[in-house]
C-alpha cells in the first residue's frame, strides 16, 4: 500500500503514540561509565581534554560511584594509573596494584555495583605500548602470559568481567585457560574484539598517561579501512571464549556494530571513546550544539545500531538527563 492510503506521518502527530511506537529506548541498565583510578588519597587531577572526568584516588573514586550507583548507573570500566611502571607491565599484576585496590574498597563500600577490569599494559609500561618490546615491536606471545595474569589477578580481588583491550592474536584463549585452570571458570570475558587504530583516543592517552613513546599501534589495533577482518577478529575471539564482543570506537564503526549484530548471536558492546566525548563537550561549550539533545541521539544511535551494551562518559550526565 502507498500514497495516499499509506501516511506515515499519521504515527508521528501525537507526543504519546510516537513514544509507543518508539523503537529504541536507552536506558541506565545499558551504560558502563569508565573510572581513572590514581595512587594517594583526597587525589582529584582533572582531564582538561575530557571535561568532567578526573584521575581519583581511591577514596573519591568511591565517593563518586556511591553517588552514580545511587542514581542507577551500577557498572563501572576501570584503568589505572600505577605509582610506577615498568618494561613489561609486571607491576598490574599484583593483587595490591592500583586498579585492584580499587576493586577491593569498591566491592566493600557499594553493595549494588558492576565492576569491568580493563586488560592491558599500555598504563603499566614505561614505552607506552600494550605489550612487552622485543627488537622494536610488541611480541604477541610473550604479552599474553602478562595479561593473563593481570586478569586472574583482577579476578582474584573480585572483579567482575575483564575485558582484554590489548589486541594480541590468542589473547582471550590464553586467558579463557588461565582461568578456569585457576577456578575461575565462571569469570566472563568482554573481549575488545574490533578494536581500531584510531585518533578519537587522543584524551584517553592524556587520562590514562598511556601514549605510546614510540611508534604508534598499527601493528597490533585494526586499521579503519576493514570491516571484513572485524568480523574476523570476533568470530575468532567467540571461538576462543568470549562472553561479549567489542567494537571500538562506536561513531564512526556504526557499520561494524550492525554486522557484527546481524553476523554473531552474542552480546555486543561499543565503546564511545573519549575523543567522541570530547567533541561533544568542547561544541557544547562553545553553544554550538544541545548537548542533551545531541548526547540522547548519539546513544540511541549506537544501540539502534545493535549494541547491547554502551561504554560512555556521559553515562555521568545521562544518569540526571534520563
Ligand atoms: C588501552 C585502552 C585505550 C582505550 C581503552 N583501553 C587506549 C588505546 O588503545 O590507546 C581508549 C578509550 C578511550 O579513548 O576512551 N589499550
Amino acid at each position: 500500500m502507498s500514497f495516499p492510503v499509506t501516511r506515515l506521518r499519521r504515527l508521528r502527530k501525537n507526543p504519546i503514540l510516537r513514544k509507543m511506537v518508539t523503537e529504541t529506548v536507552i536506558s541506565r541498565d545499558d551504560l558502563v561509565m569508565p573510572m581513572f583510578v590514581c595512587p594517594g588519597t583526597k587525589v582529584k587531577n582533572p582531564i582538561h581534554s575530557m571535561p568532567g572526568n578526573s584521575q581519583l584516588s581511591v577514596d573519591y573514586l568511591v565517593e563518586e560511584c556511591k553517588m552514580l550507583v545511587d542514581k542507577g548507573i551500577k557498572a563501572f570500566l576501570l584503568f589505572g594509573i600505577p605509582d610506577h611502571k615498568d618494561e613489561t607491565g609486571e607491576v598490574a599484576t599484583h593483587d595490591d596494584a592500583i586498579v585492584q585496590r580499587a576493586i577491593k574498597a569498591l566491592k566493600k563500600d557499594i553493595k549494588d555495583i558492576f565492576l569491568i577490569a580493563d586488560i592491558c599494559n599500555c598504563e603499566y609500561t614505561t614505552h607506552g605500548h600494550c605489550g612487552t618490546i622485543v627488537n622494536g615491536d610488541v611480541d604477541n606471545d610473550l604479552t599474553l602470559e602478562t595479561l593473563s595474569q593481570q586478569a586472574l589477578s583482577f579476578a582474584r580481588v573480585g572483579v567482575d568481567i575483564v575485558a582484554p583491550s590489548d589486541m594480541m592474536d590468542g589473547r582471550v584463549g590464553h586467558m579463557r585457560q588461565t582461568l578456569d585452570k585457576n577456578d575461575f571458570s565462571y569469570m566472563p570475558i568482554l573481549a575488545y574484539s574490533a578494536k581500531y587504530a584510531s585518533a578519537f583516543y587522543g584524551p584517553f592517552r592524556d587520562a590514562a598517561e598511556s601514549a605510546p613513546k614510540f611508534g604508534d599501534r598499527a601493528s597490533y589495533q585494526m586499521n579503519s579501512a576493514n570491516s571484513d577482518e572485524a568480523m574476523r577478529e570476533i568470530a575468532l575471539d567467540i571461538e576462543e571464549g568470549a562472553d561479549i564482543v567489542m567494537v571500538k570506537p562506536a561513531l564512526s564503526y556504526l557499520d561494524i556494530i550492525r554486522r557484527a549484530k546481524d553476523e554473531f548471536n552474542i552480546p555486543i558492546a561499543a565503546y564511545n571513546v573519549s575523543g567522541e566525548f570530547s567533541m561533544v563537550k568542547a561544541a557544547a561549550e562553545k553553544g554550538w550544539i544541545d548537548e542533551k539533545r545531541i548526547v540522547r541521539e548519539i546513544l540511541t544511535s549506537i544501540k539502534r545500531a545493535g549494541s547491547d551494551i554502551i561504554i560512555t562518559y556521559h553515562a555521568r550526565d545521562m544518569a540526571n538527563w534520563l
